[in-house]
């Protein structure tokens, strides 16, 4: 069995689920405030935030580990060592938060990862702890093995963003089966004010759904798969959200901004797939937008 399919044979665990569940009832207690969970998701940035903050502590720990073969360069090492072990509690609660909002599979992997990670940390303020009693032989030992478990960890990260798509944005996916020619979505008169109504559109001898809101003449075009997870953005409600009318997801609460797409609550951090929209003698029509062409 190849390692990715042990990851896998991980994902399908359903026994771990006795420390995963009760794992993130805390982490959803922990995040309760909106604004904090939608922060740590990255919301505002329009990209998930737990990627963007692991360079800092992946990156100093990689760096010491060069710098440490070179005697000279040591003390150098150890700084880098405390840039990371000090940055590692933002990456983590980042990731904490996206991995709460998870299907079970990538929930289960997760909780190796984070499981990983802390054993990581904890080698490294190890070796801390060693380096500030000048026993740099022993420190230099505990932060290598923190590397090899902070890298072991990365990969199953990769393997939840890459093979699981947690990290993805599935309306993106869901875009690529569309043509990239106009589709007629019918009479405008035939679409209800002020709510989503599905439509279907195609490519590839797919179809795909879309979620289409009129508000009087103005009508907005949206992949119906939610970026965060899939959801049917159709079945969603129109809300202001943060003073933005926005497409509520019915399944995690995900808000996107009608106007631009754009996330306005999480735990989607990335924007919803828009189609331009025309009018032609009365009937809606829309296409995918030319960067995807
Ligand atoms: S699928 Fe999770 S918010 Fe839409």
């Amino acid at each position: 069995m190849s390692l990715m399919g042990i990851l896998d044979r991980v994902g399908d665990a359903t026994s771990v689920d006795k420390v995963v569940d009760p794992a993130r009832k805390a982490v959803l207690a922990v995040l309760r405030p909106p604004a904090v969970k939608d922060f740590l998701h990255g919301t505002w940035l329009g990209h998930p935030l737990h990627p963007v903050l692991v360079q800092v502590p992946v990156g100093s720990w990689i760096s010491a580990g060069v710098l440490d073969l070179v005697p000279a360069m040591r003390p150098a090492a150890t700084m880098l060592i405390g840039t990371g072990v000090a940055t590692a509690l933002p990456a983590a609660l980042a990731g904490a938060a996206d991995w709460s909002d998870q299907e079970a599979g990538v929930r289960r992997l997760g909780a190796v990862h984070a499981g990983l990670n802390t054993a990581a940390l904890a080698l490294y303020v190890g070796s801390l702890a060693a380096r500030g009693r000048r026993r740099g032989g022993l420190g230099r030992f505990l932060s290598y093995c923190g590397l090899g478990l902070a890298g072991t960890s990365a990969a199953i990260g990769g393997h939840m963003s890459y093979a699981q798509a947690s990290g993805a944005s599935h309306s993106a996916t869901a875009a690529q089966a569309l043509t990239h020619d106009w589709l007629d979505l019918g009479p405008l008169d035939d679409l209800p004010e002020g709510r989503p109504a599905l439509r279907t559109g195609t490519g590839g001898g797919v179809a795909v759904p879309l979620a289409v809101v009129r508000r009087g003449a103005r009508v907005d075009v949206f992949v119906g798969n939610c970026a965060h997870l899939s959801g049917p953005l159709y079945e969603g409600d129109v809300e202001e959200v943060r003073g933005s009318a926005c497409l509520v997801c019915p399944w995690h609460g995900s808000a996107f901004d009608l106007d631009s797409g754009e996330p306005r609550h999480g735990p989607a951090a990335t924007p919803q797939e828009k189609l331009e929209v025309r009018m032609e003698a009365g009937r809606v029509m829309a296409r995918l937008p030319a960067r995807h062409a």
